[in-house]
């Protein structure tokens, strides 16, 4: 079973899918995280993140210690994540990697649930469940700031604002798998909803697809 878990910054994806997989021993991949080692590479290299020579460089030999890099959830690194992510021939290279992780997912895990942008419409066209979910940007940036908050950074609520409504625009507008729910997937608006009710939804649309037909 494939779950596509789709939606913009700081919507939820990610709590959601880490859940959802611990539930039912389904595999995880954070897309996101891809694109993020790529635009953390340009930056540490002190190179602008539209340098589009180097980021397709960067995602042919993808390094994947950056997965672990204590600045890789860091706003600016989603900012830069976001320009590469823009870039059809970083797309492509990221492509096959993800498409085998929902293939064949590790040993022992009887699915894989990924969360990104293009899961349903791009990297698994056919997901037995695609979930789009979403959030105003002014819940997903106080969402957001209180997570920066808790690691104790500095965390203004309209700067951040403004970093996921330009991440939103670049996400939605690129030309190569723009964010969009795919035609088939289930709208989650979790403006009002906390991580637990998101959760109990999810796992009951889960448990419908699991019952024998
Ligand atoms: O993966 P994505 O960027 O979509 O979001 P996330 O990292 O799963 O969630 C961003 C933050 O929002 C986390 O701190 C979650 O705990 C929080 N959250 C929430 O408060 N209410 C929800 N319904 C979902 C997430
Ligand atoms: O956690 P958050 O929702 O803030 O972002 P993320 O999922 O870590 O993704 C960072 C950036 O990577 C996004 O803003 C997208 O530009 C890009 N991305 C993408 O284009 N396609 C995906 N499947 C996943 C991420």
């Amino acid at each position: 079973m494939i779950i596509a878990i789709d939606g913009p910054a700081a919507a939820g994806k990610g709590t959601l899918a880490r859940r959802l997989a611990e539930k039912f021993n389904f595999a995880y991949l954070d897309t996101g995280a891809l694109y993020r080692a790529v635009g953390l590479t340009l930056l540490k290299q002190g190179i602008d993140p539209t340098d589009t020579k180097a980021a397709e460089a960067a995602s042919t030999d993808l390094d994947l210690g950056l997965l672990d890099d204590s600045d890789l959830r860091a706003e600016a690194t989603g900012g830069a994540a976001s320009k590469v992510a823009a870039m059809p021939a970083v797309r492509a290279n990221l492509l096959d990697f993800q498409k085998n992780f929902a293939k064949r997912p590790p040993e022992g895990k009887a699915g894989a649930v990924l969360d990104g942008r293009d899961i349903g419409t791009v990297v698994c066209p056919d997901a037995d469940l695609k979930l789009f979910v979403t959030a105003s940007p002014e819940v997903r940036a106080e969402r957001r700031r209180l997570e920066m908050e808790g690691r104790g950074q500095r965390a203004d609520f309209d700067a951040i604002l403004a970093d996921v409504r330009a991440r939103d625009e670049r996400d939605m507008g690129r030309k190569d798998a723009p964010l969009k729910p795919a035609e088939d997937a289930l709208l989650l608006d979790t403006s009002n909803l906390d991580i637990d009710a998101v959760f109990l939804r999810a796992v009951a649309l889960v448990q419908e697809r699991l019952k024998p037909q």
